[in-house]
């Protein structure tokens, strides 16, 4: 996720490229630039590190062009660097571009620039678009920018400017956000709403497979086949500081709401008809005499899930452990042991810590985070990075769920590196990849948790049930409804309520009991029905086909694989703890006592 801005009109291009980029710094912040055009002459400055340095860099110029283009970055191919950093231009300085998005197919389209002459200067996936420009371009850049789109596989929003038309941006888009907008004298768009809004409250939004060319104060908009189309404009009715939020009222909110997007990213040639996981191949865990997954809290939450899907699938000793406990127990870890750390920001102290001991004793090591060259991911051996983009609200919520996804695409990739058949795996790899659908689709029941968390509305405590890998999903539950809504929270093994928690249900005590497992769903319900008995108020999320007629508030799961239902309860789950901590008045983006990254012990 990056934040692009860009300017064409009669008044200064880099206030404006400034202010937007200040507003879509929430998109990325490892890197920042900007190009600026005038007559014969393309003006680049860009820099590692955020915002604030790039506008330093900037303090040493006099830049008063008219039009221009401008990026902040959150890497996803290449580290953070000022080589990395957008925008990119061609070898002869004419023609410069900013993209957001992912080019899958950049490493065949590197190839074949390499075979024309071409080299790249960056590890980036989206500097080969302004080499292929710069290869097709005969005069007409709507042309060649139509024919590039055809070649790029992936998603992509795309700004280009070139010297020969100073005073026009063309603009492109497929997956990634582009808006535009317009005033008497100038043309703009960006990545979002923000970016625009002291400028304009009616904005275009560029389809997938259209493309805009900008003049100052006219903004055109073609179809794929090149043809005029008539701009699709959208009014905007709030103000900057709601659109900084997308129009929710919190980051939690639209964080959430951002899941099928960014859910969709991590997936992205990844999961294909088979799992595309090159980081692993070779690795057959036969190798090692154990695996160790080790994270904490949310992420520890996701471990677990890995956890079970590997001894479902393999029967390799593989043990989940929060890493604040793994560093001062007494664990065996030797040159035989295979360890993966799971962690979005990859700086978790606890995580880092429990690496370093696992390197020392020479295991071999695998990250999976959300930061890009995040200190846990340059010293393991292999990293796999989630796509959520920046994750501003201290509650996990697209991190954690983007997690699950790329845990369950490397997990079916390890089991098949190790020689075993995962059951129903073609079942499994459709359902992964309808995904983002289905948690689109939970995301609709927002009402119904709504009305379900005000419940709770009077209660210090809730009571969380599971049986197998339901019981991970309510340990997630359990911990989010706490850290944003202060309300106590519990989570158990719906086996185990009659070993002692059972004494704690009454009249109106909530219990939130999931029954996504087939196998074992009566035997939850048997459980659910001997709180009922004792007066608890419960809710019932389940798979469909599971019956329960005692139970009053149910919500069903859309159909997917047994396995990935996980996915679609964390978001329900997600939803009934935000709606608590609103019904609360609780600061539901910064909950008291807690930080986002926990970097100290
Ligand atoms: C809860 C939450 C935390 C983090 C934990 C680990 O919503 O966000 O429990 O999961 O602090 O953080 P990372 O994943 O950055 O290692």
């Amino acid at each position: 996720m990056c934040g692009i801005t860009a300017y064409t009109g009669k008044g200064r291009a880099l206030p404006f490229l400034i202010q937007g980029l200040e507003k879509l710094e929430y998109r990325g912040y490892d890197s920042a630039g900007i190009t600026l055009v005038s007559n014969g002459e393309l003006v680049t400055v860009k820099t590692k590190g955020a915002l604030a340095a790039l506008k330093e860099k900037l303090a040493q110029y006099d830049l008063d062009q008219h039009a221009g283009i401008g990026h902040t970055r959150w890497a996803t191919h290449g580290v953070p660097s000022n080589l990395n950093s957008h925008p990119h231009t061609n070898l002869s300085n004419t023609i410069s571009i900013v993209h957001n998005g992912i080019i899958e197919n950049y490493q065949s389209i590197k190839e074949g620039l390499g075979m024309q002459g071409y080299t790249l200067a960056s590890q980036t996936d989206s500097e080969v678009i302004v080499h292929l420009l710069d290869y097709y371009y005969e005069g007409d850049m709507k042309a060649v920018l139509r024919k590039v789109m055809s070649y790029l596989e992936g998603s992509y929003a795309l700004c280009v400017v070139s010297v020969d038309e100073p005073d026009t941006i063309y603009a492109a888009k497929k997956e990634s956000p582009m808006i535009l907008g317009m005033d008497d004298t100038a043309s703009f768009c960006a990545s979002d709403i923000p970016a625009l809004i002291s400028y304009t409250k009616d904005m275009i939004t560029l389809e997938d497979g259209q493309m805009a060319v900008l003049k100052p104060g006219h903004v055109s908009v073609y179809d794929g086949q090149g043809r005029e189309v008539e701009p699709k404009f959208i009014h905007i009715p709030y103000d900057l500081e709601a659109a900084q939020k997308n129009g929710y009222d919190t980051f939690m909110e639209k964080e959430m709401h951002e899941q099928p997007y960014v859910i969709r990213e991590t997936l992205r040639g990844r999961v294909e008809d088979r799992i595309i996981m090159p980081e692993l191949d070779g690795i057959d865990l036969h190798a090692f005499d154990h695996v160790y997954f080790l994270a904490c809290g949310t992420a520890y939450h996701a471990a677990l899930y890995a956890q079970y899907l590997g001894r479902e699938w393999m029967d390799i000793p593989i043990t989940c452990v929060p890493a604040s406990e793994f560093r001062y127990g007494n664990y065996p870890v030797n040159d035989r042991t295979f360890c993966v750390f799971v962690s979005q920001s990859g700086e978790t102290a606890d995580t880092l810590a429990a690496l370093k001991m696992c390197l020392k004793a020479g295991a071999a090591t695998l990250t999976l985070t959300n930061v890009l060259d995040s200190s846990l991911a340059r010293l393991a051996d292999i990293t796999l990075y989630t796509c959520a983009g920046p994750e501003i609200a201290v509650a996990s919520t697209k991190a954690y769920t983007t997690q699950l996804v790329m845990l369950a695409a490397m997990m079916v990739k390890l089991a098949y590196n190790s020689g075993y058949e995962v059951k129903d795996l073609d079942q499994f790899i459709a359902d992964l990849k309808e995904i983002p659908n289905a948690v689109e689709a939970m995301l609709d029941r927002k009402n119904t948790m709504a009305e379900y968390a005000r419940l709770l509305a009077d209660q210090r405590d809730a009571y969380f049930i599971g049986r197998q890998l339901d019981y991970v999903n309510v340990l997630e539950g359990a911990l989010k409804l706490k850290e944003i809504s202060y309300v106590h929270a519990d989570a158990y093994y719906a086996g185990e309520l009659k070993h002692g928690p059972i004494a704690l249900i009454e009249e109106g005590t909530v219990v939130i009991a999931l029954a996504t497992q087939k196998e074992v769903a009566a035997k939850t319900i048997s459980n659910i029905e001997e709180t009922i008995a004792r007066g608890a108020e419960v809710i019932l999320i389940k798979a469909p086909g599971i019956h329960s007629d005692k139970i009053e508030r149910q919500i069903d799961l859309v159909p997917v694989h047994p396995y990935l239902t996980g996915i679609l309860v964390a978001v329900l789950l997600q939803l009934f703890a935000f709606y608590t901590a609103k019904e609360k008045g609780c600061n539901v983006d910064q909950p008291r006592n807690l930080a986002k990254s926990v970097t100290v012990e």
